[in-house]
């Protein structure tokens, strides 16, 4: 687990967050209720869910959802800005390149 999401049993700030799971491209990843998608993947330690038509990595780069470098597919809808997204229980994420989106 990575040391950016502490377990709710030894989170020192004694939050009350609900868990949630969801895949990415087929992976578990662990998150809590209230965080975008981008938040439950940046706490797993993925900097970058997507590439350019030249191979570049993109990720998180405004966080207010102008930019649209964060997107990736949501339960089979394409072009979602992963900051701007709610994290589900049970959401499937697909990364997706320049060839499949935006
Ligand atoms: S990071 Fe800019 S739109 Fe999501």
């Amino acid at each position: 687990m990575s040391a950016r999401l502490f377990p709710r049993d030894r989170d020192p700030a004694g939050r009350t967050d609900s868990p949630i799971r969801i895949t990415v491209d087929g992976e578990p990843v662990s998150g809590v209720a209230g965080q975008s998608v981008a938040g439950v993947l940046l706490a797993a330690g993925r900097t970058s869910w997507r590439t350019t038509r030249s191979g570049a990595p993109r990720g998180v780069f405004c966080g207010i959802g102008a930019c649209f470098d964060c997107l990736l597919t949501v339960n089979d809808v394409p072009d979602v800005r992963a900051c701007r997204r709610p994290a589900a229980d049970g959401d499937e994420i697909r990364t997706q390149s320049r060839e499949e989106g935006v």
